[in-house]
């Protein structure tokens, strides 16, 4: 199976997970970029679901047999470079699973701020062609402290049960190859 791996990554967890996964599976990967806009801006047009584009990527993502989007969620949100990707190709994709480095964990991903419950936005964005979703909650990082919006993933933290839900999203996605 053909696969591309696409993330955006503010504080760089996504990027940090996004590039240990193309290792893991061998495919290619590229950065999604927002043409331009800071944080706040980001953060508004995610919320209200409207906002600038993305930059041109190098590759088209209708030439793979499965696109592995990852990036954050932000305030129970798909974030706005992801959901531009998905307005502008989401037609043209075979099948899209979505990867997350998240702050919520199991015992809040059905709330609003959860990833459950982003994964019901992306299917009901994408239907079929949505393949599932697979969370790597930060506060699985060993001593990640209270406040999960704000914990970097390192080559240090990196191990304990984060590294052990990494493997397993890892060993899950390779299973379909
Ligand atoms: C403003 C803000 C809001 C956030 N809201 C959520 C949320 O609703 N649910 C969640 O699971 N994580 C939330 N997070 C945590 C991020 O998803 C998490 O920090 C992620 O790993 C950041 O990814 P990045 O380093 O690739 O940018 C939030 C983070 C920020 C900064």
């Amino acid at each position: 199976m053909k696969t591309l791996i696409l993330y955006y990554s503010r504080t760089g967890n996504n990027r940090f997970a996004a590039q240990r996964l193309a290792e893991a599976l061998d495919c290619e990967i590229e950065e999604i970029r927002p043409a331009s806009g800071g944080f706040f801006s980001l953060l508004l047009g995610s919320a209200l679901k409207f906002g600038l584009g993305n930059r041109k990527l190098a590759r088209n993502p209708a030439d793979f047999d499965r696109v592995i989007l990852c990036g954050p969620i932000w305030m129970g949100q798909i974030v706005l470079p992801l959901r531009v990707f998905i307005r502008k190709y989401g037609r043209s994709l075979k099948s899209l699973t979505f990867v997350t480095v998240c702050g919520s964990d199991e015992a809040s991903k059905d709330t609003g701020f959860g990833y459950e419950t982003v994964f019901a936005k992306f299917r009901a964005l994408l239907g079929e062609k949505f393949a599932g979703g697979l969370a790597i909650p930060v506060t699985l990082i060993p001593g990640s402290g209270v406040d999960a919006t704000k914990v970097i993933l390192t080559e240090a933290n990196f191990t304990g049960e984060i590294a052990a839900r990494f493997q397993a999203v890892a060993d899950r996605l390779r299973s379909v190859n």
